[in-house]
């Protein structure tokens, strides 16, 4: 395993220990979720730690059957104690670009329903400033083309997303548009912008909503709060 896998393991097992009996626990999607994942349903296995999850991916549930994680969804439970995520850039404010994976809605679903929000990286993701990262952004597949240019007046090139030689479709039988905005200094500005273009369904900003993100660095976690 590479340094950053061992990282990203160290933080998805740290956020965990935050996770207790009888909590509603939204899960998000990526590497690092996958280890948080994997480590819940140890708890689960070897504590009898009594907690429903909700997935943000249709692969984060199929991690937590694997791994033993009971599940439920939003026709059962509206609010969520925690949830808990990886991010693909934080900057200081604790602004986040989330999307890499094509995940972003549900995410953004999941987290907006817990009353805490916690975020796991590693040292790499964290930024002075947003945009660096191709800020992804879901849209209808129908028009995306007008979509796509509206969003490019706001400043960047944005390209359609694809995986295998086939257009990218999300959860949500979307398309993703991955935006290089280069430097991004009023993400909730820049958001308000972009959902307002007709097409888009959600961007990858998560403007003011981690409570805590833990870094994981040199074999050890910082845990940054506003
Ligand atoms: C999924 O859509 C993303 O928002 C992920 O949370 C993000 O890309 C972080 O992924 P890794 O944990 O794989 O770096």
């Amino acid at each position: 395993m590479g340094q950053v896998d061992e990282t990203k393991q160290l933080v998805g097992e740290e956020v965990v220990k935050y996770i207790k009996d009888g909590m509603k626990v939204g899960l998000g999607y990526g590497s690092t979720m996958y280890y948080a994942v994997k480590k819940l349903g140890e708890r689960v296995k070897e504590e009898g730690l009594n907690i429903v999850g909700v997935p943000s991916a249709n692969k984060t549930a199929e991690w937590a059957k694997e791994f033993g994680v009971p599940l439920t969804d939003f026709s059962k439970v509206q609010e969520l104690d925690i949830a808990i995520d990886g991010a693909d850039e934080v900057d200081s404010n604790l602004q986040l670009i989330k999307g890499g994976g094509g995940a972003l809605f549900r995410e953004k679903v999941v987290a907006a329903a817990a009353k805490e929000f916690y975020v796991i990286v590693d040292g790499s993701k964290i930024v002075n400033h947003l945009g660096a990262f191709k800020l992804p952004i879901e849209v209808v597949p129908f028009g995306w083309e007008v979509t796509a240019s509206k969003i490019a007046k706001f400043g960047c090139e944005p390209v359609l997303r694809e995986k295998d030689g086939e257009v990218f479709i999300s959860d949500n039988g979307n398309y993703i548009l991955d935006c290089n905005f280069q430097k991004i200094t009023e993400p909730e500005k820049l958001h308000n912008e972009l959902i307002g273009i007709v097409g888009v369904v959600e961007t990858g900003l998560f403007v003011n909503m981690a409570d805590k993100v833990l870094v994981g660095k040199d074999g050890k976690v910082e845990v940054v709060e506003k």
